[in-house]
């Protein structure tokens, strides 16, 4: 049955989900209270770069099943679940930000009547213990208007999401599992019952299991990164090979090879940002969580680690050029939030260098991010990644964009290569330039 759905947010996460239960034929209204984005929305212009959504939304807006607005008014009467995918920035001390998911509480309280029922879907990664709140602070809201019997009005849910960028439509339609928490097992059913066409493996459960269920997830892989990127630099020393030791785990079925992949860390909007919030929250009661806390710091340490291979072979990077390939936190993606290309670029430039940074699409997105550098003249972002090396005495690959796995190997010559991505086979690239990789001999 199709359903009438609004999505507040429409950000990464709320825009791929609207647009999905919107091809899945529910009737969607997207609601984000920036005007610009909204109006260029109806007209079916992606704001971010996402594969494949652009072609979902111009489906779903051309059957009529997705609108959008700002106004909140409308998007409440005019639906019966409202899921909140707005964002849960990270503060100071690790903590996640609620500030825009309590303002979305208020709104939506604002408009629900005496006759009302309406599933509140928590999208956005919140921490545990935030929908029970959640239940608490509508209610109270509810009942400062005078609504009778508020608790009757409304149900909160959390329904994760596992969404990773760059292939987010087809995890949306081709999902692992659909988690959703609620203490009221039946609201539960009818939010499991919006995915019924995707035919998704369910787990059902009460509020704060389904809401550690997605911290424990992002925890854990990042905790397979952390730890393969430690082997690698054992492996190193020892003359060991980490990728061959990788496949050689993840072919034993309980470790499986995914996200053994070592490298110069991992970024995104999430990893990071998901693993500080739940150290912060074991915290809060009096858990030490030693492993987590590791899992950050053995990764802040690998993005400097290409930086740290550069300079055995030039000790000295004042007044050296450095050629940068990639900026983004990973392929396919614009985003550069927690990419280990920042840390990396300003270290390089600490230490005296001039950096030519290329990226196939984060050049837009690397220009907020280095204005400084930019400013003080100390980075050049250039179009071509030929353009980056030509002048360079040394390259770091640090994003492994499928285009730089086509190299010209004489433009290599007699330059020290980084390869933090393990791209390339040491064996060719030897024969060109002084190579380095990550944990390999
Ligand atoms: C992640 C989760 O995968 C997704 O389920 C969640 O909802 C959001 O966070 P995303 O941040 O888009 O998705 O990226 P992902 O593909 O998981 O990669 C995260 C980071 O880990 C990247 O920086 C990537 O380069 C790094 N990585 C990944 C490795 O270094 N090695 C690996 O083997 C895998």
């Amino acid at each position: 049955m199709d359903r009438r759905i609004a999505v507040i947010g429409t950000g990464y996460v709320g825009l791929v989900s609207g647009a999905c239960f919107a091809y899945l034929g529910h009737k969607v209204i997207g609601l984000d209270i920036d005007e610009e984005k909204v109006e260029k929305l109806r007209k079916g212009k992606v704001p971010i770069y996402e594969p494949g959504l652009d072609r979902i939304l111009s489906k779903a807006l051309s059957d009529g099943n997705i609108e959008f607005t700002t106004d909140y008014e409308y998007a409440v009467k005019n639906s019966d679940f409202i899921f909140i995918a707005v964002g849960t920035p990270s503060r100071e001390d690790g903590s996640a930000d609620l500030t825009f998911v309590e303002s979305a509480y208020r709104s939506i309280a604002r408009y629900i009547g005496d006759e009302d029922f309406k599933v509140i879907v928590n999208k956005s990664t919140v921490p545990v213990g935030t929908g029970r709140w959640a239940r608490e602070f509508i209610a109270s809201l509810l009942r400062e208007r005078g609504i009778k019997e508020p608790e009757k009005r409304f149900e909160v849910v959390s329904n994760p999401e596992f969404l990773r960028e760059g292939k987010a439509v087809e995890d949306f339609m081709k999902p692992d599992r659909v988690v959703v928490g609620a203490d009221n097992r039946d609201v539960a059913g009818l939010v499991a019952s919006l995915y019924e066409k995707l035919q998704p493996p369910i787990l059902i459960t009460d509020l704060p299991t389904a809401e550690m269920i997605k911290y424990a997830s992002n925890a854990f892989l990042a905790t397979k990164i952390s730890f393969i990127n430690e082997i690698a630099n054992i492996c190193e020393k020892l003359g060991a090979d980490v990728t061959v030791v990788a496949r050689g785990m993840g072919l034993d079925h309980r470790i499986s090879l995914h996200f053994l992949r070592a490298g110069c860390g991992f970024g995104g909007s999430c990893f990071p940002k998901d693993v500080k919030a739940l150290i912060h929250t074991a915290k809060e009661v009096r858990e030490e969580p030693e492993l987590l806390e590791s899992v950050i710091s053995v990764n802040e340490r690998q993005k400097l680690r290409p930086v740290e291979k550069l300079l055995k072979h030039i000790p000295s990077l004042e007044g050296r050029r450095v050629a940068v390939w990639g900026l983004s936190f990973k392929p396919e993606t614009d985003d550069m939030r927690e990419a280990p290309s920042i840390p990396i670029v300003r270290e390089l430039v600490k230490r005296g260098a001039y950096v030519l940074a290329y990226d196939p699409v984060a050049l837009e997105n690397a220009r907020k991010v280095f204005s400084e550098e930019l400013k003080a003249g100390r980075l050049e972002l250039v179009s071509d990644k030929y353009e980056a090396l030509e002048s360079s005495d040394a390259l770091i690959l640090v994003t492994e964009w499928d285009e730089f796995k086509e190299v010209d190997f004489d433009k290599l010559k007699g330059k020290v290569v980084v390869d933090g991505r393990n791209l390339w086979e040491p064996s060719i690239m030897k024969q060109f330039c002084t190579y380095e990789s990550i944990g390999r001999p």
